[in-house]
């Protein structure tokens, strides 16, 4: 029998596919009694494909020795009860930073330009009753990052083609980076039009984005959440956008997906999108490759593709 792991949630068909060719995989989302299931391969599975994994799932596995996760952010897995025992862990960096560019950007054009409003302006008919108004534009604009990763430095890219100035906030300064560094979030957030957050979620940016920045970002600023819903503190900035004390969101995460805040949907100063960043063929395959690449690599004692830990 090839070797055992477990998949802890469903996953993209071509991944899904690849990992059945070359392993025999044990579906923990589909079991109609996990825990027995788990206790009936406790000693056999030595990997997971997947995420949501804290230590009390590494303690009833104990000859796991990967955890290769699908995404290239890694919160829902506990890395340090995985570096205590001895669990290597690793994403999928990079495939996915020019989808991520390209929608972070696309959200901005439908914010700044009422793309959904206006979709649904002219389908209703309304435009045959006069014209929608005006709207908003990019250019000549401030973006403040807050998180000047590898997906940070593709948004600034293209926020520069779309002639924006741009700026940054993360835990330092980047010397090689061309762009103003802000030693605070509050100071960037005053200083910008738009807030785009590109941050890892987990404890060290929880609710990072907090009521102090939001007003700061002020009734002018627009807020665009590409990271984690919990950088954000969500119900302050539901309220913040219903009273207008900033000027709009878009939103591609939330806090307890995929259940969105309701009070959001009869907001039309906001966009919602459903988590899906890095949600094309392209990338999505690319990512799937990955995780089969590193698990394959842990099995064949080579260096790991893209280790976290
Ligand atoms: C998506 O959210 C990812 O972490 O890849």
């Amino acid at each position: 029998m090839s070797i055992e792991i477990l998949q802890t949630h469903k996953l993209l068909d071509t991944c899904e596919a690849a990992l059945a060719a070359r392993f025999t995989v044990h579906k923990l989302h589909e079991a109609a009694d996990p825990d027995a299931l788990l206790a009936e391969l406790r000693d056999r599975v030595r990997g997971i494909a997947g995420g949501n994994v804290g230590p009390e799932l590494m303690d009833k596995l104990p000859a796991v020795g990967i955890i290769s996760n699908f995404g290239v952010g890694y919160d829902s897995i506990d890395t340090k009860a995985a570096r205590e025992r001895n669990v290597r862990v690793t994403n999928t960096p990079n495939v996915l930073n020019d989808a991520m560019a390209e929608i972070t950007i696309g959200l901005m054009v439908a914010l700044a330009r009422n793309i959904p409003q206006t979709d649904r302006f002219v389908r209703d008919g309304k435009w045959l009753k006069g014209a929608f108004g005006l709207q908003r534009e990019l250019n000549g604009k401030t973006l403040g990052i807050l998180g000047l990763g590898r997906i940070g430095k593709e948004i600034a890219v293209r926020a520069l083609a779309m002639k924006m100035r741009v700026v940054y906030h993360g835990r330092r300064k980047q010397a090689d980076e061309p762009y103003q560094f802000y030693e605070h979030l509050v100071d960037m957030a005053r200083d910008v039009d738009w807030l785009v957050l590109i941050a890892p979620g987990g404890k060290s940016t929880d609710k990072i984005v907090n009521r102090k920045v939001l007003e700061a970002l002020g009734p002018e600023g627009f807020l665009v959440n590409m990271g984690r819903g919990t950088l954000v503190d969500e119900p302050v900035l539901v309220e913040m956008l219903q009273q207008r004390q900033i000027a709009g969101a878009a939103l591609d995460v939330f806090e307890d997906e995929p259940n969105v805040p309701e009070a959001l949907f009869a907001l039309d100063n906001v966009v919602l999108s459903p988590h899906q960043g890095s949600a094309t063929h392209q990338t999505r395959n690319k990512m799937g490759a990955l995780v089969v690449a590193n698990l394959e690599a842990h099995f064949a004692g080579e260096p790991l593709l893209t280790p976290v830990v």
